[in-house]
């Protein structure tokens, strides 16, 4: 099994043809490469690669950045971890190699998730903050939206950054900027 990062302006028509196909999203499935390189560029992607076929795959978006109580926090999310062949471990094996790297590079990062995929991080030994991810909220289209997440993911976080998401509530709600 082969792990690789690629940043964005460096991934091939094939390596961006299987990402969007891979996460689904209706609205981006007509990106063309130049437009998705524009999209992402704050992003890098990880692989995970099996007799050179690419089996998982996740973004490091680090264009992410929450306001709590007035103050602005720096973050970079773990988002779209898809396994191309799925239950065969490869989640789980890209899940350990990010998390490896990232905390080799010491980048502060968080993730989030919905109730039906905690198995996954749970079984491997992700700290979860349970029912937080509910607090994070975004103002679009002139009102407030409440993230559809539930949890959010402790990837590679400092014990002070834990501590002010862990404090999160209905009256003490994360603004995404
Ligand atoms: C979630 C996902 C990335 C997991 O990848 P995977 O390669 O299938 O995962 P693994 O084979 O390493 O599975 C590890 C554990 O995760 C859990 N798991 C995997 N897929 C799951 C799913 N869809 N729902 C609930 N639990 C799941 C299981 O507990 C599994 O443990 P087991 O092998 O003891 O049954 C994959 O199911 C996927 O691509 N899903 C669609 C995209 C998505 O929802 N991404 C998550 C964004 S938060």
């Amino acid at each position: 099994m082969q792990y690789s990062i690629k940043c964005s302006k460096d991934l091939s028509n094939n390596d961006i043809e299987l990402i969007l196909k891979s996460w689904e999203i209706e609205d981006w499935l007509d990106l063309d490469s130049s437009s998705f390189k524009m999209k992402f560029e704050n992003s890098e992607f990880h692989f995970l690669k099996k007799d050179d076929r690419i089996v998982s795959l996740a973004r490091i978006n680090f264009d992410f950045k929450l306001e709590i109580q007035e103050n602005l926090h720096s973050f970079a999310e773990l988002v779209g971890l898809v396994s191309v062949e799925k239950t065969k471990g490869y989640g789980s094996f890209l899940l350990n190699k990010m998390v490896t790297n990232l905390k080799e590079r010491e980048i502060d990062t968080i993730g989030f998730c919905k109730l039906e995929l905690r198995p996954i991080y749970e079984r491997n030994d992700i700290q979860i903050l349970y029912g937080k991810g509910i607090f994070i909220t975004e103002f679009d289209n002139n009102k407030w939206i409440d993230s559809d997440d539930d949890d959010i993911l402790i990837i590679n976080t400092s014990e002070e950054n834990i501590n002010i998401l862990q404090s999160l509530n209905e009256q003490n709600k994360a603004i995404l900027v």
